[in-house]
């Protein structure tokens, strides 16, 4: 099948309801931290398909693993047990460090929610959080994103700006953004942001506060130092669950396994998903048994924690932590943002121009991203250069999507190599180039408009 053939049925074929494009990528096979399209041609991938492929495509291990349990499968865990389900609860128990009570000192007994994607696990936290609180009001973050369908997207910030309907009951509050305060400066910010979260914290009525340790769909945003901190001793002070949201980010892409690690907290709830699966669909929500556990069998998908995506879970995570990916993506996210911060400071080979174009470079680990300005000088947003420029390095033969109106989110698989990572620091300088000079058309991008 040809390259244009394969757009025209998938544009016959395919729902417009689960498409965000960005250029018309069409793929034939995956191999680690590359792709290749229908035509053979090898693209660098800077995505890991919005993080879901954490070890890159095809990692051996999970294949094998996958293989196995398909060939013997006890069938799933709504209303049988099987061993590979248990297992992996357990793991994710031992991963995720618990909570002591502030009054007894006692370990938090707690219970591992399996399901298909990073959606359903938050959904069903924050419905578990109802339940068991007796309260109503989630407080969530403008241009968050916590899921694409029940009360996950009724709190997402991004999703209700983008004319989805708001739970009645959520309150959204301003999510610190150091390079563009929405108030005053970034410390004012901060204050603004918590002053918001205590006035709804003050109400009584809160049940759960979710948040992305790095705001991701939403723009990339990395908090400043101390947000996370200050954020959970207020709401853990007032007695109320926080929840932290590592669906995208975590699992050893921020240089540590958590994201949250970096403020050293401890979430009431964290949930994962994407990368959990390595390639196949499931995710998890890690909490309090008497949250998770309430209200009893409402939260029932009958494929929900089956053997074959568990096995496969369970070899990604034996993966990242005998192969200590959290150290191995610290010193590959250094390697990056210190060639993209190079770019930047005008040191790009395309005569030092892109530098006028990167407003900022931030990140932890192989979570980076870059913000395109339409100069330095006033730091606008560049959102139609934006557009070109990912669509200019798709053609150049890396693949990138972007966030927010203007950031390329930067997530490749944990398993790409230093020497891939220069490859695309080199096309990154090139396609701002050509971007700006007017390389890519309106005509060529108009039909992918992303979000
Ligand atoms: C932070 C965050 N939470 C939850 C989700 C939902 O995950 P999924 O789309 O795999 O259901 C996403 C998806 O982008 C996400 O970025």
């Amino acid at each position: 099948m040809t390259h244009e053939e394969l757009i025209a049925r998938d544009a016959a074929a395919i729902a417009g309801v689960e498409k965000l494009r960005f250029f018309p990528a069409t793929m034939a096979t995956g191999a680690r931290a590359h792709l290749t399209d229908v035509n053979g041609r090898d693209y660098v991938d800077l995505t890991a398909t919005w993080t879901a492929a954490g070890l890159g495509y095809g990692h051996r291990r999970v294949a094998q693993a996958v293989a196995e349990a398909m060939a013997g499968q006890p069938g799933s865990g709504l209303s049988i047990m099987h061993e590979n389900a248990v297992l992996l609860a357990e793991r994710l128990l031992e991963l995720v460090p618990e909570r002591v009570e502030s009054g007894t000192g006692e370990a938090v007994e707690r219970r591992v929610y399996l399901g298909h994607a990073g959606s359903d696990a938050c959904d069903v936290a924050l419905r578990c959080a109802r339940a068991a609180t007796g309260k109503r009001r989630v407080v969530a973050f403008q241009h968050s994103y916590h899921g694409g369908f029940g009360l996950a997207q009724s709190v997402s910030g991004v999703l209700v700006e983008g004319g989805a309907v708001p739970d009645p009951d959520a309150v959204f509050v301003p999510y610190p953004n150091p390079f563009r305060p929405h108030a005053g400066t970034i410390e004012e910010s901060v204050d603004d942001a918590l002053a918001q979260v205590s006035t709804a914290l003050d109400g009584g009525d809160v049940a759960i506060v979710a948040v992305e340790p790095i705001l991701s769909d939403g723009g990339f945003v990395v908090p400043p130092a101390g947000f996370l901190r200050r954020l959970a001793d207020l709401v853990q002070g007032y007695g109320v669950l926080l929840m932290v949201d590592e669906v995208k980010m975590g699992l050893a892409r921020p240089g540590l396994m958590h994201t949250y690690q970096h403020e050293g907290i401890t979430p009431d709830i964290v949930c994962f998903g994407k990368s959990l699966g390595g390639g196949l669909p499931i995710g998890a929500a890690v909490g309090p048994a008497w949250v998770l556990n309430e209200p009893p069998a409402s939260a029932l998908l009958t494929m929900a924690g089956n053997s074959i995506c568990t096995a496969a879970a369970l070899a990604v995570l034996d993966e990242l932590v005998e192969g200590d990916y959290p150290g191995r993506t610290a010193q590959l996210g250094q390697h990056f943002m210190s060639g993209l911060r190079g770019l930047q400071e005008g040191g790009g080979v395309q005569n030092g121009r892109s530098g006028g174009y990167i407003g900022d470079v931030r990140g932890h680990g192989l979570c980076i991203g870059l913000e395109l300005v339409q100069d330095r000088a006033s730091n606008a947003e560049a959102a139609d250069l934006t557009r070109k420029v990912i669509y200019r390095m798709w053609q150049l033969g890396v693949l990138v999507f972007s966030v927010g109106e203007n950031v390329l989110e930067i997530t490749p698989p944990l398993v790409i190599t230093e020497a891939d990572i220069d490859r695309a620091i080199a096309v990154i300088d090139q396609a701002i180039c050509d971007a700006a000079d007017g390389v890519v058309t309106d005509e060529e991008v108009g039909p992918y408009s992303g979000w």
